[in-house]
């Protein structure tokens, strides 16, 4: 099977491979973009890049039904095990393997306080090695020169903030793609609120003439391969 990512809109995806249905940032209730519902979407693995609302999202209800396992930082993961679920948790650098392949957290520069104020660790992104696939999905962060290192994982997907405000924005999420040299950059974390409002088409322009990446935008629901 190959590897197919799938957008729900903002910053929720869903990766199938051969050895399971990852999902990443599962924020569906509120959504204004999202594709499928919370009831309805299927995971062995929710990944979950930092606490705040518009990325735990509907992930408790989720791991619930579907029995899928969390795969976060340890804090967060801690507060899936208080719940009655399975999770797995570590910190930034680390990386862990799974049935379906290696996740490696990844630095984000970025809060990670859960909606009542408790801390929810350090905010993340995830390195994925996935069949012959490597992923990396940022989560919300500023432009980093800690991805100029992630280029020398050949990265074959780049899923990429570009919203501003709560993260980097166009020019800077253009500057990541210079640093990450991956064969595809994937728009995410726009037009699901006045604040992060963007023009993704004229952001993948940018891309497709200042970096030798192809540049995805995929409309809720449309999914591509690497
Ligand atoms: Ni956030
Ligand atoms: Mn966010």
């Amino acid at each position: 099977m190959t590897v197919r990512i799938t957008f729900h809109g903002h910053a929720c995806f869903s990766i199938e491979s051969a050895a399971a249905r990852l999902l990443f940032d599962p924020y569906l209730t509120g959504n204004a973009m999202a594709d499928v519902k919370p009831e309805d979407v299927q995971a062995d693995y929710i990944l979950i890049s930092h606490a705040h609302h518009d990325h735990l999202g509907d992930a408790v209800p989720i791991a619930r039904r579907t029995g899928a396992a969390v795969v976060s930082n340890a804090e967060i993961a801690r507060y899936m095990t208080e719940q009655g679920l399975q999770a797995y948790g570590w910190h930034v650098g680390g990386a862990r393997q799974f049935p379906f392949g290696k996740v490696k957290l990844t630095i984000a520069h970025h809060g990670s306080t859960f909606a009542d104020g408790r801390d929810g660790g350090t905010a993340c992104g995830f390195l994925i090695w996935l069949e012959d696939k490597v992923i990396y999905f940022a989560g919300d962060t500023a432009l980093t020169v800690d991805m100029t290192l992630y280029s020398a994982e050949h990265i074959d997907v780049a899923m990429l903030p570009i919203g501003d405000y709560f993260t980097m924005g166009p020019e800077d999420a253009v500057r990541a793609v210079q640093f990450l040299q991956p064969k595809s950059a994937l728009l995410m974390h726009y037009n699901t609120s006045a604040l992060i409002a963007q023009d993704a088409q004229a952001v993948a322009a940018h891309i497709a003439i200042a970096t030798t990446a192809r540049p995805v935008i995929l409309k809720p629901g449309e999914s591509m391969t690497p």
